[in-house]
């Protein structure tokens, strides 16, 4: 700024000292014009030159509005001079701790989450499921020798017992994705099937070739984001169809869920959540909503060349 001013000030005194216009002590008024031409022309040099050094700092300002937790904002190039490249520096390295940070708490209360998940799937499945077994074979012996007359409502009251089991083992299983352990592939399969079963809706699942040692983190990530995606699909979409694909290229992995019911989405705790959990992988979710459905995209980068 300093130098603009000086730029200006030396162009001035110069075209002062060089061009044949004087000024008398008590100015003329055929000197008016002269002087005031002098003054808009300094006036518009400065406001050009000065505008042109400030507008990095309207692209930091805008840059800043868009600042968006838990998306990942695109860092300024450091151009500008002196202070302004120093500033957009410091607000560049400031994004960097920033997101750094969001990722580093973010991964610890994901991981603390999923630890509970397995503990109540565990307790679940271990004790309340472990009672009820227990109580459908003894339930099962009194049958066998309890006379006609009970029997109805003793089978009735079997019948509850083996459906809250299954309830119990169904509750068991979404919360510990067990179906992880025969690698994404089989998990989402197994989850699109379940998805069909459970809603009667027809559910397209095409799930391509996925490398064979894919990172753990990676699978929970899809995992996680195909399950919210189905339950969004069916809380609010009401659809005739859903499509689930997967596939991996040499250096990403593509997952993409989509159903052709009412969209428009205003997002809430279900995909914060979502992109929270794509941060962890270093991947990308774009929602795209309109009339015809809503389609959810993961993207993840995969390092380590081409998939095996
Ligand atoms: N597949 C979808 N089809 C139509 N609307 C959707 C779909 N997914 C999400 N939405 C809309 O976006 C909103 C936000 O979703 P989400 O963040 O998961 O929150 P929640 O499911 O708890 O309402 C939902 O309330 C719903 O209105
Ligand atoms: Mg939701």
């Amino acid at each position: 700024m300093f130098l603009i001013n000086g730029l200006i000030f030396t162009l001035g005194t110069l075209a002062l000292a060089l061009s044949p216009a004087s000024v008398s002590s008590r100015i003329q008024l055929t000197e008016v014009p002269v002087l005031a031409v002098g003054l808009v022309i300094i006036l518009t040099a400065n406001a050009v030159l000065v505008r042109s050094s400030l507008d990095p700092l309207d692209e930091l300002t805008t840059s800043m509005q868009r600042v968006d937790p838990p998306q990942r904002s695109d860092r300024l190039d450091d151009q500008g001079n002196g202070d302004l490249r120093d500033l957009i520096t410091s607000f560049n390295s400031m994004l960097d701790r920033m997101e750094a940070e969001r990722a580093s708490s973010s991964a610890a209360i994901l991981a603390a989450q999923e630890s509970e998940r397995q503990r109540i799937a565990r307790e679940l499945h271990d004790e309340i499921g472990q009672s009820l077994t227990v109580a459908l074979l003894t339930l099962k012996r009194a049958i066998d020798r309890a006379p006609a007359g009970p029997q109805p409502e003793l089978e009735y009251t079997q019948q509850t017992i083996r459906a809250c089991l299954g309830e119990v083992r169904d509750i068991a299983r979404r919360l510990r994705p067990d179906a992880l352990d025969l690698g994404l592939a089989h998990a989402l399969t197994a989850l699109c099937n379940e998805y069909a079963r459970a809603t009667g809706v027809s559910v397209v699942t095409h799930v391509g070739h996925l490398p064979a040692q894919l990172d753990p983190q990676i699978e929970l990530v899809c995992y996680r984001i195909a399950q919210e995606s189905l339950t969004n699909v069916a809380r609010h979409a009401r659809p005739r169809k859903v499509w689930v694909e997967a596939h991996a290229a040499s250096d990403e992995l593509v997952m993409r869920i989509a159903d052709d019911g009412g969209g428009i989405i205003r997002e809430g705790a279900g995909i914060r959540g979502m992109r929270e959990r794509a941060l962890l992988v270093d991947a990308t979710v774009t929602i795209a909503s309109g009339a015809d459905g809503t389609e959810v995209r993961l993207r993840i980068p995969l390092d380590g060349g081409p998939a095996a």
